[in-house]
């Protein structure tokens, strides 16, 4: 038995949801690494639909711990919501269920205020955010001047904290031309919402220990996706936090033997929200009808996502970066009834061949695929549970494309249905 953890390896919206639920069902403890409320998921719990943004999944399960680790920003008062929300749908959220570390950043309204005057001013570069205020907070963190969880529990020496940050914040403001924060009104604020976030907030490195030396199963819940990374994605157009595996670690405060198994979770094509280069991408009707057939609209934003081909040559990479052992393969039912069906396997850049995708910026939006073809099936993979539910052909691309990735596919998801998956092995059995 060993800890997993489960992140995305293409730019999000893989299907994590689905497969994080699966798992959750069986791990006493979920923790989220990073990331926010940028992240949507959806859980069908007993035929009921939960979706979530913040909330770790194990939330809604009755008996388990939901963590979040110190790799997340945490809005208190999009939490508030949240948890408002989840209580309407009958889930009770105590501090017995939901841990948040001292040591996780806020995000305050002027993180969210800059984020959203930064996209929408006419200089600088447009990444496309959620407007969730992700970035500005992670800044904060880095520059040594966020307000954190643990503040909350010392509100006398808060003031000092809000005008320090407020020095950034104003001159910022200032070159935007937007009004001044006023100190004492954001303290204020931040005062009123402490004792509703207070009874969370825990040294959770010391939980997690204990959960870990007691043989509690711990499942390491990983928000967006490889290649949003800020170090290793398509750098500028990414989150800002880590989304590979070795965050899990550094963002909840175990070691680097924290996970036994990473989980990659790929879908059976592409597709990405937000700007930002993309090799595959389809602006026909192929690119139209993948959208349509697989619901392609963001959870959090509702914008429609961009689709495309399969991507080998980027997952492959995304793998090794993220040090993935196995893979969980979704959506492949929406490829059912093409005629024919391409996988991307190589790049051309400037004429020159590349077995992988270079970091710098103008090579990524002049990067050419190469296409496989293969051939597309007529019968349905709706809903299979075993190999032989699927048509011949599926089973081909399902094995070429676990060729070309060079990792496993440990199990493939069949529909949104929880237990619609063909398991070729248990990712907690390691
Ligand atoms: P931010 O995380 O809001 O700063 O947005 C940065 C980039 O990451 C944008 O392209 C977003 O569309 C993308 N992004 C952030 N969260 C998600 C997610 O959960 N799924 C897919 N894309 C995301």
């Amino acid at each position: 038995m060993t800890d997993v953890a489960v992140i995305g390896v293409q730019w999000g919206d893989e299907g994590k949801g689905k497969i994080v639920d699966w798992l959750s069902a069986r791990a006493d403890v979920v923790v989220r690494f990073q990331g926010g409320h940028n992240a949507g998921h959806t859980l069908v719990i007993d035929g009921k639909v939960y979706k979530l943004s913040l909330l770790p999944s194990g939330v809604v399960r009755e008996g388990r711990l939901g963590v979040i680790g110190s790799g997340v920003v945490v809005d208190p008062w999009a939490l508030l919501a949240e948890i408002a929300r989840v209580e309407g749908e009958g889930v009770k959220v105590t501090a017995e269920s939901l841990a948040i570390a001292e040591n996780a950043t806020l995000i305050l309204p002027v993180h969210s205020e800059l984020d959203a005057m930064r996209e929408t001013s006419n200089s600088g570069v447009k990444i496309g955010t959620t407007k969730r205020g992700i970035g500005p907070a992670y800044e904060d963190r880095a520059g040594r001047r966020a307000i954190r969880a643990v503040d909350l529990l010392h509100t006398e020496s808060l003031a000092a904290k809000v005008e320090n940050l407020l020095v950034h914040h104003n001159a910022l403001r200032r070159g935007h031309g937007a009004a001044e924060i006023d100190a004492d009104a954001l303290t204020e604020k931040i005062v009123e919402v402490a004792p509703k976030i207070a009874p969370f907030v825990k040294p959770v490195w010391k939980l997690l220990d204990e959960a870990r030396r007691a043989g509690k199963r711990i499942l390491f819940e990983g928000a967006q996706g490889v290649l949003l990374d800020v170090d290793h994605g398509t750098y500028p157009y990414v989150t800002s936090s880590n989304t590979v595996a070795g965050q899990a670690a550094t963002g909840s405060g175990l070691g680097p033997r924290a996970v036994g198994y990473v989980l990659g979770i790929v879908k059976a094509y592409t597709t990405r929200v937000g700007e930002g280069p993309f090799p595959t991408e389809l602006t026909d009707a192929i690119g139209e009808k993948l959208g349509q057939r697989g619901h392609e609209f963001g959870t959090v934003t509702g914008r429609k996502r961009r689709c495309g081909w399969f991507d080998a040559v980027l997952v492959r990479q995304s793998m090794k970066i993220a040090g993935v052992d196995g893979v969980a393969l979704t959506k492949l039912d929406v490829l059912d009834g093409f005629d024919e069906l391409k996988v991307c396997v190589g790049y051309e850049i400037d004429g020159a061949r590349y077995d992988y995708l270079p970091a710098g910026r103008d090579a990524q939006s002049a990067v050419k695929p190469i296409y496989e073809a293969m051939e597309g099936w007529k019968g349905s993979t709706v809903g299979a549970r075993s190999w032989a539910d699927l048509p011949a052909e599926a089973v081909k691309y399902v094995r070429r494309v676990e060729e070309l990735i060079e990792r496993p596919v440990a199990l493939v998801s069949t529909s949104p249905e929880r237990d619609d998956v063909i398991l070729m092995k248990d990712p907690f059995e390691n």
